[in-house]
């Protein structure tokens, strides 16, 4: 059976996780997250590559390269949830099912934080429960596309 191909995408400030906010992201690192999701994906058959990037412009050139190369993508977007139209074009551009994951229960913040401009394109939503929101993420994606 052929591997489903997943990209996970984490937007700014992702890396800094473990000491970014402990109250509100966790203690876990970039590095446990990604970690768990390639041990998850090995056992589901699953090819999953993870990336992080600070800057909007990177973003959109991975999620261009995805086009044919990709069953499904996991995106934290981060704080580009709330402003980047140029990601969410990126992604209705390639076609590519995603899942929109948020560590935080957004709407449960500050109102600024309520608005994504990506949930209406997504296959699914999750936000809220910490890094697990990944790993559900890839298990839908597998089962699903
Ligand atoms: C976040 C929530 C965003 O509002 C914030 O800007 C982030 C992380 C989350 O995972 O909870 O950087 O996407």
């Amino acid at each position: 059976m052929s591997q489903h191909r997943i990209t996970v995408l984490h937007g700014p400030n992702l890396n800094l996780l473990g000491t970014r906010e402990p109250e509100v992201y966790g203690h876990e690192t970039l590095a446990d997250i990604d970690q768990s999701l390639q041990t998850l994906g090995e056992s589901l058959n699953a090819q999953v590559t993870c990336q992080q990037s600070n800057a909007e412009h990177e973003l959109i050139d991975t999620v261009h390269s995805l086009r044919g190369q990709c069953d499904g993508l996991i995106i934290n977007p981060a704080a580009f949830t709330h402003t980047s139209v140029a990601i969410r074009d990126a992604i209705a551009g390639v076609q590519v099912p995603f899942v929109e994951v948020h560590l935080s229960n957004i709407h449960q913040r500050e109102p600024f934080r309520h608005h994504s401009y990506f949930s209406d394109l997504a296959r699914a939503v999750i936000c809220g429960m910490g890094s697990e929101g990944y790993r559900a993420a890839l298990r839908y994606l597998v089962k699903h596309i």
